[in-house]
């Protein structure tokens, strides 16, 4: 006997539950997202068929690789040699920039100033849906901007906009922020997964079709992610972070993602009352300048990106009260200096194994990169034996398991810019040992294990 349900097609979910936090759709509610596993995440949302979300530009015949290579991509610098840096040398034309922060750190003020200083050369719009134009007025004013025909436009209905962008063509676009936006295709809430994905696919479909730089500001969540699905972060072409040190004036501007440049790129700002500043010499502004040596702090020289900075290494290493001492560290990776501390026992013959030791990079910097561990080691050594590293020394290189000095890439520009900054001596790997024709006027002491080190310390 035949069912009649077999004979009848399955009718289509009337609604659907979607992680806010990775965008998985999925029939039922559960409490944890099977894909991203994040807890509480499943909101029920009107299943719709989602409009394509194809983001490539449109299609055309085969062509050879040698034919578009051809075309080098054209930069248009946006006025802020800072923030060119951190785009890879300009804006490029239909290329979609992700931009995050706290709130109130500066984003619309650094945006405004870009309008600004890119208007005489390109054209603009600014489309905010937070504020009011009064409000966009008044910042523009505090910025003394020059532009009285800088066009402004508050709306949040995405169809209304790519209108706009559609008549005018600019060359630059800033929507300020991505979150307050709807498409009237959906009837989820601006802000909602879905509506963050098919509005900001539809703009960067648009983009690069008609070839406007776009620049969207996010919300971050309180981890300090752009808020909204990861796949944000995947449809646009460069993801920017704002970032700052609580308290203090200084911005930076870090790219994590870039098509178009190097990632970890930094740009650095200081807010004022006349909006942001650029910080031609950042490398001024993480060393914390002691009248005499102190122990545990070691100058290194990180990069960030393509650029050198010198920055400050600390450690503090104490006597510990616990019987499993403490390991902590700041702006600087906590395994790595666990693994540090045991190349130091076996290879160095120092064991910090009942001492407390706190590490940390000043004003706020963050290092990821291994040339600062011989740094981690000698600032450790420094603070545990008392013992001050001579103020105008700079010490980078990679500490390997079995106690050798690995070499770090960009080995002369640390040092170039090291010599710029007024540092006389070097401890450096073997394999970062300049060459004759570098002219580099530093004393430079190569070392390729971590007891060679030790002594020269
Ligand atoms: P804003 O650009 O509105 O931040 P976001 O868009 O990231 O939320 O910046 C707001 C903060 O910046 C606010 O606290 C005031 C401060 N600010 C200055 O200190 N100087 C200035 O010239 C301007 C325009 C803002
Ligand atoms: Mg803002």
């Amino acid at each position: 006997m035949k069912s009649a349900a077999h004979d009848t097609p399955m009718a289509q979910p009337k609604t659907a539950f979607v992680c806010q936090s990775c965008g998985a759709s999925f029939p039922k509610w559960s409490g944890q997202c099977s894909d991203c596993n994040e807890w509480n995440t499943l909101v029920e949302t009107i299943a719709h068929k989602v409009p394509r979300t194809n983001t490539a530009t449109s299609a055309g015949p085969v062509r050879r690789l040698a034919e578009v290579q051809a075309e080098d991509t054209p930069r248009v610098p946006c006025g802020l040699p800072e923030m060119d840096r951190v785009l890879g040398g300009g804006l490029v034309p239909g290329a979609v920039i992700l931009i995050g922060g706290d709130p109130g750190i500066g984003k619309s003020t650094l945006l405004m100033q870009v309008l600004g200083a890119v208007e005489p050369r390109l054209s603009v719009l600014y489309v905010t849906g937070e504020e009011s134009l009064a409000q966009v007025g008044l910042r523009a004013q505090r910025l003394g901007l020059k532009t009285p025909d800088l066009p402004v436009l508050a709306e949040t209905s995405i169809e209304q906009i790519l209108s706009h962008l559609q008549q005018r063509r600019p060359g630059l676009a800033v929507l300020d922020s991505i979150q307050t936006l709807y498409t009237e295709a959906l009837d989820s809430a601006p802000g909602s997964v879905s509506q963050l994905r098919e509005c900001t696919a539809q703009l960067v479909r648009h983009a690069k079709s008609i070839g406007t730089t776009l620049v969207l500001v996010g919300h971050v969540t309180k981890e300090g992610a752009i808020a909204g699905p990861r796949v944000l972060e995947h449809m646009v072409d460069t993801v920017l972070y704002f970032e700052h040190d609580a308290g203090s004036r200084f911005r930076i501007v870090r790219a994590v993602k870039n098509r178009f440049g190097a990632v970890n790129e930094l740009g650095v700002f200081a807010m004022t009352d006349g909006g942001l500043k650029e910080v031609s010499n950042p490398s001024a502004l993480f060393l914390s300048r002691h009248a005499q040596p102190v122990p545990g702090s070691v100058i290194t020289v990180t990069r960030q990106g393509n650029r050198p900075l010198l920055v400050e290494v600390q450690a503090l290493v104490d006597r510990s009260q616990l019987s499993l001492p403490r390991r902590v560290t700041l702006g600087l990776e906590a395994n790595r200096l666990s693994m540090l501390l045991a190349v130091l026992h076996r290879h160095g013959g120092v064991s910090l194994g009942d001492q407390d030791v706190f590490a940390s990079v000043v004003g706020g910097m963050r290092i990821q990169e291994t040339a600062a561990d011989l740094p981690m080691v000698l600032a450790a050594l420094s603070s545990f034996r008392s013992r001050p590293v001579a103020g105008d020394t700079v010490v980078f290189g990679e500490v390997g398991l079995a106690g050798e000095i690995r070499p770090v890439a960009g080995g002369e520009e640390r040092l170039q810019e090291a010599a710029k900054q007024g540092f006389k001596r070097a401890l450096v790997p073997e394999a970062n040992k300049p060459r004759r024709t570098a002219k580099i006027e530093m004393e430079v002491t190569p070392v390729s294990r971590l007891h060679q080190a030790l002594e020269a310390f």
